[in-house]
């Protein structure tokens, strides 16, 4: 199964891809968790990178695209992944529809999750990320156990860069500008289902299982 999860930033896609993992054994598939590690090890696609997410720009498309499509080549995608900030642009998702196409596969859902923009602004400005594992957590929302360390594998937590102010009112921008569009394109496919993400965490989490297993129950019926 393949699903790309949609949504601005601070939605909650990678909360959400997290816990889903878990429940439908495929893979997380997060360019920006992509990009970060390579920024980290110091690659030429992390420095290639690096200066569009500093400044909440979206990477060009060939650069994304080669490194997911690389990612998704890897054993743990064989039955299929949780897409979460790929594709961000018409072309990336024609280019993720070619790719699927060629290992006999397609985009099978694609939960949009919805978020009032002062919503998005709260979490992203409350937004703690494990060094370490890559886990999320909120201030508020989902605090950990002691400030400052992952309660998964005791990593500490820090702030994103591109979680200052002014880049976070950019990030949204630029989702509104180039990444809105993707909401046309699948629902036009009939793969679209808008998800209510102002909810809590559990309750976003299972408004999205029952979308995955409605539409498992919807392809698996053969009248
Ligand atoms: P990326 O890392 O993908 O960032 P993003 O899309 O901006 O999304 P975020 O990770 O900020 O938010 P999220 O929706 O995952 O929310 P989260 O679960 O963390 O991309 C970073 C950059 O890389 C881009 O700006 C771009 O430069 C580049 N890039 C990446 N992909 C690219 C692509 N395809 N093409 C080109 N460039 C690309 O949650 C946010 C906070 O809210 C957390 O603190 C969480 O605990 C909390 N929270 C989550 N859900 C809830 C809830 N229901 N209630 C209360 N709190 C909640």
């Amino acid at each position: 199964m393949d699903l790309v999860l949609l949504g601005a930033p601070g939605a909650g896609k990678g909360t959400q891809a997290e816990r889903l993992e878990q429940w439908l054994a495929i893979p997380q598939v997060s360019s920006g968790d992509l990009f970060r590690v390579n920024i980290a090890e110091g690659t030429a696609l992390g420095r290639a990178a690096q200066s569009y997410i500093d400044r909440g720009a979206l990477v060009p498309d060939d650069v994304t695209i080669g490194m997911v499509a690389e990612r998704l080549a890897e054993a743990d995608c064989a039955d299929g992944a949780i897409l979460d900030g790929f594709p961000r642009t018409v072309a990336q998702a024609k280019a993720l529809d070619e790719l699927l196409a060629e290992m006999g596969r397609q985009v099978d859902l694609v939960p949009y999750v919805t978020v009032a923009r002062e919503t998005l602004l709260e979490r992203l400005g409350g937004r703690w990320t494990c060094r370490a594992c890559g886990a999320v957590y909120h201030q508020v929302y989902r605090p950990p156990e002691v400030t400052g360390v992952c309660d998964v594998c005791g990593g500490e937590l820090y702030q994103r860069p591109d979680d200052t102010a002014e880049t976070q009112a950019r990030r949204i921008d630029v989702y509104m500008q180039e990444t809105s569009p993707l909401i046309a394109y699948y629902r036009e496919r009939g793969l679209l289902v808008e998800i209510d993400g102002e909810r809590s965490i559990d309750e976003v989490e299972a408004a999205l299982r029952a979308a995955v297993s409605s539409m498992e129950r919807a392809s698996s019926y053969c009248p």
